[in-house]
């Protein structure tokens, strides 16, 4: 009976151990836990989500403080589009994360960045150019395009010195979304060096829209396996949603993944972002007390806990500080939705907003508990402790036990 271990990612010179820890916005996947994947021999990934507010919680900078310092006087103006990001400042917060945890590497793994083309900043053409340049210059291995269909994203780097020698990949949902990005960037003469195809049944958005339980991942991955070969295109894929035991993984294995993209199974390490109290909740979750919803400002679906405190929050949008998700226009829709809220109920001291969440704020937070399909097995990962709370395990754990178990086990920790 095979095990993950039995199989090798191949990325040009390198040969990986076939588990990619998957990016998890904001700081969920920390520098900490990029560092044990690649330590481990596989690969991790640190989210340029909000890279500014996470490099001031890690590093000590102050780039929140003065951004907000310098909006402060359009707190209560209802027109966010004023409010611009320094683009200077954002070459130097995601220089700062991305030097500092390349610094820090050890092993034979690989650290890539996840960079999702949804955060739009108020200049989505700018700064996502800033965001991956940065990102390059500061060293990182690779870089995995998420959330948005990033037609354009390879042109902003092709004339950086490392466009061909750095690993860069797409996160896709159908092979559409692949052919569209393969079609775009055919002038660029450069494929991606891995594709991640990522099902319905993953964390944080999802590339499909609320009939996403009709789709099953390994349905889609045959579909774009079989694509590739017949057009001789080469590119490794990944298989991410879903995967939770080295079981799952070997069945994707076997069947023409290159390795698997996994993050749920993370979320109760040491290692993982969350406060403990959070992975608790994690860990307490039943399936009932999972949803898929669409209340974040994206317009992409999101899986997350019921119970967070996100759901229904009406604070006021926080985009002078923050403002990751406004659009070129200066828009977000929860700044819509907030607006119309406070013209309904004038009077209201606090409102809430049902259809929309201020996700900047509450992901920064950790207020937004977004969550794969599968969270509510964790709890089968791990002892209950004599207070009756759950054992967080560590990352090094969870890697060994996707790495070595078979038949479908899961090894409880000591
Ligand atoms: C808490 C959490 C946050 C996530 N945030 C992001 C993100 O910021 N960007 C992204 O591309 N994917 C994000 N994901 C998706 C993961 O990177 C990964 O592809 C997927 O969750 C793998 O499926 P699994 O969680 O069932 O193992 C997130 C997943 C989780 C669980």
């Amino acid at each position: 009976m095979k095990c993950v271990d039995d199989f090798r990612l191949k990325l040009g010179r390198h040969e990986l151990v076939p588990i990619i820890i998957g990016g998890m916005g904001v700081d969920i996947s920390t520098a900490d836990l990029a560092l044990e994947g690649a330590r481990l021999g596989g690969i991790g990934h640190i989210s340029d989500a909000m890279a500014p507010t996470v490099a001031d919680r890690r590093y000590k900078t102050h780039f929140v403080k003065e951004k907000l310092k310098q909006y402060k006087y359009n707190v209560k103006n209802a027109d966010k589009s004023a409010v611009q990001f320094d683009l200077g400042r954002l070459e130097e917060a995601t220089r700062l994360h991305v030097s500092r945890t390349m610094e820090a590497k050890r092993g034979e793994g690989m650290i890539f960045i996840n960079c999702m083309e949804k955060l739009t900043m108020n200049a989505p053409r700018e700064t996502l150019r800033v965001r991956l340049n940065a990102a390059l210059d500061a060293g990182i291995d690779g870089i995995t395009l998420s959330a948005g269909l990033h037609l354009g994203s390879f042109a902003l780097i092709e004339d950086h010195p490392r466009f061909r020698d750095a690993k860069l990949g797409i996160i896709v949902s159908s092979l559409r979304a692949l052919q569209l990005f393969l079609r775009k960037n055919a002038r660029l003469n450069r494929l991606p060096d891995f594709v991640v195809v990522e099902g319905p049944l993953a964390g944080g958005h999802l590339g499909f829209s609320m009939d996403w339980a009709k789709y099953d991942l390994h349905v889609i991955m045959a579909e774009i396996y079989q694509y590739l070969q017949a057009e001789q295109l080469a590119i490794p894929l990944i298989a991410a949603g879903g995967v939770f035991t080295g079981s799952d993984a070997v069945t994707f294995l076997e069947n023409g993944a290159a390795a698997v993209q996994v993050a749920t199974r993370f979320t109760v390490t040491h290692e993982c972002g969350l406060p403990e109290k959070v992975m608790q909740e994690y860990y307490k979750a039943s399936e009932a007390d999972i949803e898929v919803n669409t209340i974040s400002p994206t317009g992409y679906p999101m899986r997350m806990l019921k119970n967070c405190p996100a759901i229904g929050s009406g604070i006021q949008p926080n985009c002078e500080a923050f403002g990751y998700l406004l659009d070129g226009a200066g828009n977000c829709a929860y700044v819509t939705a907030y607006n119309r809220e406070v013209a309904l109920h004038p009077d209201v001291k606090k409102i809430s907003v049902k259809d929309k969440t201020c996700l900047c704020t509450h992901m920064r937070n950790f207020d937004c508990w977004t969550c794969g399909h599968y969270t509510y097995r964790l709890k089968d990962t791990t002892r209950r402790l004599p207070d009756g709370s759950y054992q967080v395990l560590s990352a090094e754990h969870v890697f060994h036990d996707y790495q070595f178990s078979v038949d479908q086990k899961i090894a409880l920790p000591r």
